[in-house]
């Protein structure tokens, strides 16, 4: 179904070697210390990497979103700290920038992120608004040719990093959700405060930050669409983050597996390898079914991005299933592990606990459920 093109496999030849010689050596270290990888993404940007579905004219790869899916997949299978961080520059930064970006602003900011020069992050969820996107307490009081924004953010990945935020601020509590904007900030502007780093399960070397405004002015200029676009801004761009998450428990869950076959095929017990025995076999049948299960949605989502489709169900599906196929089939590749599957040496332990994110950022799998729901609801989705 998915013709991949020799482009396709090299960037996937690309991502596995730097993955497997480059990330692996130090991802324990790393975790265990939340250890920012600084040298391994600036040998993301590198090779491209950091913005790679944006047009060669402001810097980017100019790649369809299956390369990056393909990338992420196999970055993933080594270290999530890493792909996050290339996930939110990617598809919630440059993604959302280029296409309902001005041209002023693409100039400005585009060529910067998508070489990896700057980092970006996107701030949403707060204290009291996760998955209520709506809610959002921070504000953005429009001054005439500027607003001021004040708030808090919460659980901002690339926080202490960054160079940009895209900001979703209410500016008109009686619009609702047709009243919030969303603004480029530098992190360098007074009034931006960055706060704790967050001591986290998984994911543990990427930058987690709560992030205060205070009074922080914001040119027009920098705020993305119409007044009021902000809300659809960050739906439109979480459907396409999703796809990147996706492919992240994607890359988790084929890492889990891989790591688990090969113990296997190498481990004795009753006298035989452990693979040999059907109680392993068959967890390693079920974990190779899943897998290319959730391979074809997160392929196809990406696919019908990348054909201008409506995607945003075919993204909820791809990150519902996959999260749950990277949960279930880390925690059993512990348990094919054994005693050592328990320590860190072996990796999978660090693999169950990164699965668990992809479950709830960018939207939790009941979010996904909820978008889903809809799309049957409404009569998009066929069965
Ligand atoms: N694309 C474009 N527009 C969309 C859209 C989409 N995918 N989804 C909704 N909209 C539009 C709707 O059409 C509607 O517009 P109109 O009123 O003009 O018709 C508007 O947005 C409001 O939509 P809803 O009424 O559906 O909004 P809702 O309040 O019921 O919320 C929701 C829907 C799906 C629950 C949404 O709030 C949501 O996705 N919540 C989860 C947020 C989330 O993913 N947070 C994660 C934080 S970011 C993160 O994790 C980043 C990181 O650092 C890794």
């Amino acid at each position: 179904m998915f013709n991949l093109t020799e482009e396709h496999l090299s960037v996937k030849e690309a991502a596995r070697q730097f993955a497997q010689t480059e990330l692996k050596p130090g991802v324990i270290e790393r975790d265990t210390h939340m250890k920012y990888p600084t040298e391994q993404v600036r040998k993301m940007a590198e090779l491209g990497f950091m913005g790679m579905m944006v047009s060669p004219e402001y810097g980017g790869g100019g790649m369809d979103t299956l390369s990056y899916v393909i990338a992420m997949e196999e970055i993933s299978k080594v270290d999530s700290s890493c792909s996050v961080i290339m996930s939110v520059n990617n598809s919630l930064v440059c993604w959302g920038l280029e296409l309902y970006g001005t041209e002023a602003q693409k100039q400005k900011y585009l060529p910067k992120l998508a070489t990896g020069e700057w980092i970006g992050s996107f701030c949403l969820s707060e204290p009291e608004a996760g998955s209520d996107a709506t809610s959002q307490r921070t504000t953005a009081v429009d001054m005439g040719d500027h607003y001021i924004l004040n708030g808090t953010k919460n659980w901002i990945t690339n926080g202490g990093t960054s160079q940009i935020h895209l900001v979703i601020a209410q500016t008109d509590p009686e619009k609702g959700h047709r009243g919030i904007n969303v603004l480029i900030v530098e992190t360098d502007w007074k009034g931006v405060v960055i706060g704790a780093k967050e001591d986290k399960l998984g994911i543990r070397a990427s930058d987690t930050h709560t992030i205060m405004y205070n009074d922080v002015v914001v040119p027009k200029e920098n705020r993305i669409g119409e007044d009021g676009f902000g809300f659809k801004f960050a739906m439109k761009t979480l459907s396409g983050g999703r796809i990147g998450i996706a492919a992240q428990a994607l890359g988790i869950a084929g890492g889990a597996y891989e790591l688990s076959v090969a113990y296997a095929k190498e481990r004795e017990a009753f006298g035989k390898p452990i693979s040999q025995h059907q109680a392993i076999a068959f967890k390693l049948a079920d974990m190779a079914t899943d897998i290319e299960a959730a391979k074809m949605l997160v392929y196809r989502a990406a696919k019908m991005k990348d054909d201008g489709l409506d995607f945003t169900q075919s993204a909820a599906m791809a990150k519902l299933f996959a999260s749950e196929v990277a949960m279930k089939h880390s925690v059993e590749a512990v348990q094919i592990h054994g005693g050592y599957g328990f320590v860190k040496e072996y990796h999978v332990e660090r693999l169950m606990r990164d699965a668990k994110i992809t479950q709830i950022y960018e939207g939790t799998s009941e979010i996904q459920r909820v978008v889903i729901s809809r799309g049957i609801l409404n009569g998009e989705l066929y069965v």
